[in-house]
């Protein structure tokens, strides 16, 4: 399959994937959908690959769902066709991590899609909203779930029930957005974090986000008990007799991802 609708490079051990409808302000039609579905089975299959990246242009991360694409749809055709599940999911899924970089509008599907992914690192010109209500809808692919829990009730509500567009200030001190770069160096800094990320052994990586990700479907106590054995499970891996040799021997550690 060819891709249309993203750009998909590999730079060293990162994946990356770049939105690419500017016609559309990468508007999220169920062609590109299905791209980032394959190009996210690509990259998880490779084990060169250690974390993902998605971005947008400069201008637009994605301005949501493809609305002209979905304008007439009917109940029974959304219902059918599984709307906003069967190719929309696969980021949430992934067991790399992903990182959002997200510069100019971010919008509806647009931050549902970046709320999908593990850390969502923001320009100064990102522009974060759920405006699904001022075009007689509602945020459906997670809006009113992840961006309830990351950002609580009250501003949840406001943000989803005003359509309001939130500057990058605002998402950082809500907890949106992990962090916030000049635009000119959202990528370099992006990648950055990314090269830091990949450094480390893949099963920790991988547990602490799956570890991490328990905490927004379970009970403290419960989530507590997950973290714990594989805490516990990390002491089979090599890489964890390595890691804590390596301190105590004062040098750095060599990874083998096992
Ligand atoms: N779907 C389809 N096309 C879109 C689009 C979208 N979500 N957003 C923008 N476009 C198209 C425009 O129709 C326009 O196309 P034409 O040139 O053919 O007219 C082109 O992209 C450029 O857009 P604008 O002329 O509107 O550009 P602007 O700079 O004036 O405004 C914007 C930019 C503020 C992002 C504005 O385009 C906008 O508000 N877009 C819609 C945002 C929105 O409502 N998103 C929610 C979608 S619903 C959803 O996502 C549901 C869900 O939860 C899954």
């Amino acid at each position: 399959m060819t891709f249309e609708n993203i750009l998909v490079e590999k730079r060293g051990n990162i994946g990356l994937i770049t939105l690419n409808r500017p016609k559309a302000m990468n508007a999220l039609c169920g062609a590109l959908m299905d791209e980032i579905t394959l190009a996210v089975d690509q990259f998880e299959s490779n084990a060169a690959i250690r974390v993902l990246v998605i971005t947008g242009s400069e201008k637009v991360f994605a301005a949501g769902a493809d609305i002209k694409e979905m304008a007439t749809k009917t109940f029974a055709e959304a219902y059918k066709e599984d709307f906003v599940t069967k190719n929309w999911e696969r980021v949430a899924r992934c067991r790399k991590p992903v990182i959002a970089a997200v510069s100019g509008y971010c919008l509806g599907g647009g931050c549902e899609l970046a709320m999908m992914c593990d850390i969502i690192v923001a320009s100064d010109t990102a522009k974060f909203s759920q405006p699904e209500i001022t075009i007689g809808t509602i945020p459906g692919a997670g809006g009113t779930q992840r961006l309830t829990r990351v950002v609580g009730k009250s501003k949840a509500m406001e943000l989803c029930l005003t359509g309001r567009m939130m500057g990058a200030q605002e998402a950082l001190s809500t907890g949106l957005v992990a962090q916030v770069f000049p635009a000119a160096e959202l990528m370099a800094e992006t990648f950055k974090m990314a090269e830091k990320i990949a450094e480390f052994p893949v099963p920790a990586v991988m547990m602490i986000k799956e570890s991490v990700n328990r905490s927004y479907e379970t009970t403290l106590s419960e989530g507590l008990r997950f973290e714990r054995r594989l805490l516990q499970a990390t002491f089979a891996t090599e890489d964890q007799k390595e890691g804590m040799a390596a301190f105590i021997d004062k040098r750095k550690a060599s990874f083998k991802d096992r």
